[in-house]
């Protein structure tokens, strides 16, 4: 896409700024999204019969809940006076409300309602309440979901395009990841634009990322597929596509840093787990790295993150595979403590971005090392228009 020039920047992404602030353009924003796929949850929270958890979905709760082999979601909210049906993250059971306690079936319908004849004149099958339910779909251990609207009949592998093969073996877990949770001052945009930009490493990453300097525009090579987008620093035209058949057939092995971002909040890196007493001759530990940035409200967002061993086969010796689970415990402790340096770096430059977020507005300039951030609002732009 061509940059937009100064006539035509207010007229493409004319609201591009308008959520950050204000509260209707926020729910609004946040309606139109709850209808295209967005990630909910890992799979390794749905393993048991029974088995839910929580999540946003359009400015929305909605819970997930294993029913023996299916997944289902509904909108978190009882149908008889709107008491949020699950009051934690995850948990297991079936679906009782704590209000009155109506219970649901697993298609939804309250099936359960004490004295009901009595108090409603009605059986429960009459009455005929349910929760509304959302649309649920996984790839590899990711779930996602959407509110039923009559134009979303893209099914989720349509949306992810070539992203599928991809997310199947990156993100196909046995064991329930490490996690890191934070609350941020901020607009979910203006965060998932900073992990967008690959040009503020030295300014705000100076001692971690950015210590080898801004990266050349020849190795900024950028891919983009349907509203989503890939950064492999380094790799040739055919990167992406090479990337896929080797995941199809299982001899794909990392090389460098790669990260895909797919819409509207979701990313996922590979990327090499610094370790302090790693030695040349040891291969290098690779691990994947899931984040979402949630929207709360117009200034508020929670991240959640993922973080794992990449689950590529490894060429080691026994007594190399015996010293990486020996130190994986130590590796650990210090990829938390990186991760959440850069998370504390980049928030504090979102959070002062959201501190005189009233001013932002017109286009920004931004150069080739911020465009995905350009491919990013586009396709928001199409997605709120519509
Ligand atoms: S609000 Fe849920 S049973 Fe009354
Ligand atoms: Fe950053």
């Amino acid at each position: 896409m061509d940059a937009p020039t100064e006539s035509t920047r207010e007229s493409r992404f004319p609201k591009w700024a308008a959520a950050l602030t204000d509260h209707d353009a926020f729910q609004q924003e946040q309606a139109r999204l709850g209808r295209i796929w967005t990630f909910l949850g890992l799979t390794t929270d749905l393993a048991k019969d029974g088995d839910w958890f929580t999540a946003q979905l359009g400015g929305r709760s909605v819970f997930v809940q294993r029913f023996g082999d299916k997944l289902k979601g509904f909108e978190n909210r009882c149908a008889h006076r709107f008491y949020p049906l699950r009051t934690k993250d995850k948990g297991n059971g079936p679906i009782k409300c704590g209000f009155h306690h109506w219970g649901y079936d697993e298609d939804g319908r309250a099936v359960d309602v004490p004295r009901c004849k009595d108090l409603f004149g009605v059986t429960p099958k009459e009455l005929n309440a349910r929760i509304a339910p959302i649309e649920i779909a996984t790839c590899g251990s990711l779930v996602f979901g959407r509110f039923q609207h009559p134009r979303a009949n893209e099914t989720l592998q349509q949306f992810l395009r070539e992203a599928v093969p991809i997310i199947e073996t990156m993100c196909t877990l046995t064991r329930q990841p490490r996690t890191v949770t934070l609350d941020i001052e901020a607009n979910w945009k203006l965060c998932y634009h900073i992990s967008l930009d690959d040009y503020h490493s030295p300014a705000v990453h100076p001692t971690t990322f950015g210590m080898g300097g801004y990266l050349k525009r020849s190795a900024l090579r950028y891919f983009r597929f349907g509203m989503h987008n890939a950064f492999f620093p380094g790799a040739d035209e055919n990167g992406l596509q090479s990337m896929i058949q080797p995941c199809q057939d299982g001899t794909y092995r990392p090389v460098r840093y790669r990260i895909f971002q797919i819409f509207p909040n979701l990313l996922i890196a590979l990327f090499r787990g610094q370790y302090m007493f790693a030695k040349r001759q040891v291969p290098t530990h690779w691990y994947v790295n899931v984040q979402q940035y949630v929207p709360i409200a117009p200034g508020r967002s929670f991240l959640r993150s993922w973080y794992y061993r990449a689950p590529f086969k490894e060429d080691r010796g026994a007594l190399n595979r015996l010293y990486v689970s020996l130190s994986e415990p130590v590796r650990k402790q210090v990829l938390e403590y990186n991760i959440r340096k850069l998370h504390a770096e980049d928030n504090h430059v979102v959070e002062r971005l959201q501190r005189f977020a009233s001013q932002q507005g017109g286009w920004p300039r931004v150069g080739y090392a911020e465009e995905r951030i350009k491919w990013f609002e586009e396709a928001y732009a199409n997605a709120i228009a519509d």
